[in-house]
């Protein structure tokens, strides 16, 4: 059988999903296969892009202290589905890895539905972003998996975090979304993710004000897109940077000077950070053809299994 789950690309509302805010990510045309068969009972995998092999017997436990660790991500998909049979095969990816697109939700939707995780969308999403959690021991929100799951071709999706109720908002034809790596590479373990959800619990006024003005940008970014009033959306998205950058401090000088860069050059009408910061990619959106670098992607739709 195959499975391929699709990366993700945040257009805008960042940092609002783990509070029950707006977020309007799309599932992108770059993502993670693999290719394998079910049986036995431990789950078997290789990667192209990772080291070592990955191999976990299907009653795992102990999700953060398996080696190597990118087959943690697979252990705690394991211990949320807990498939009655194992599964062994290979992954590969069309993703780049810790650049804020998503690789380990896209890893951990493709593993699910090898291993036979049979709920809807909603729910793969949820198994996977607790998978996520126990591996990476960050409390992230559910945005990246539920694009992974649920994307639309030529849509991005508008999801309301409080009832992850989703919208499909169509994306016109005559833009491109183009991500540019910063060149910056992080994980969220090794970044104040924890932290900043911890300061917004509080109620850290700087914090709290990112995401209520950032939950209104994503309301209206979804209306100039509507509106195909592109110049509006370009703006809302440069906002979303500055006030990631000023209130939510999630942002690098690298970032900074990407997103300087590209809202100068002719035909791009936005661009800001994506993902949760610390570097990683930025995200823009464009003319057709205006930028001649990093990754034109494009709206596609969710995980999908074939060869089953
Ligand atoms: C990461 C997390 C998401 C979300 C973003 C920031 O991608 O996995 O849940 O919080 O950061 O918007």
């Amino acid at each position: 059988m195959r499975v391929f789950a699709p990366g993700r690309v945040n257009l805008i509302g960042e940092h609002t999903d783990y509070s029950g805010g707006l977020v309007l990510p799309m599932a992108v045309d770059l993502g993670t296969t693999i290719d394998g068969v079910r049986g036995g009972d431990r789950v078997v995998l290789t990667s192209d892009a990772l080291d070592g092999t990955v191999d976990i017997p299907i009653e795992i436990v102990d999700v953060a202290t398996v080696e190597p660790s990118w087959g943690r991500y697979v252990a705690g998909v394991v211990a949320e589905v807990r498939p009655a049979v194992g599964f062994s095969g290979h992954v590969t990816t069309t993703l780049p890895v810790g650049a804020g697109l998503s690789s380990s939700a896209a890893l951990e939707v493709a593993v699910a539905l090898a291993i036979g995780f049979g709920g809807d969308r909603g729910g793969l999403a949820a198994a996977c972003q607790r998978a996520e959690q126990r591996a990476s021991g960050v409390p992230c929100g559910r945005m990246d998996q539920l694009a992974s799951a649920c994307g639309i071709d030529g849509h991005a999706l508008l999801i309301d975090c409080s009832t992850f109720a989703i919208e499909p908002v169509p994306m016109p034809d005559d833009v491109d979304i183009v991500v540019v790596h910063s060149g910056e590479e992080r994980t969220l373990e090794g970044s104040p993710y924890a932290e900043r959800r911890a300061q917004l619990e509080a109620g850290d006024p700087r914090r709290t004000r990112h995401v209520r003005t950032e939950n209104e940008r994503v309301r209206a970014f979804a209306g100039a897109i509507a509106a195909h009033d592109l110049a509006r959306a370009g703006q809302l998205m440069h906002e979303s940077h500055v006030s990631l950058r000023d209130d939510f401090e999630v942002s690098t000088p690298t970032l900074d000077a990407l997103v300087d860069r590209l809202v100068a050059t002719p035909g791009v009408h936005g661009a800001r950070l994506t993902g949760a910061g610390f570097g990683g990619c930025v995200v823009a959106l464009t003319a057709r053809d205006a930028l001649h670098e990093g990754w034109r992607v494009r709206a596609t739709e969710g995980a999908r299994v074939s060869g089953g």
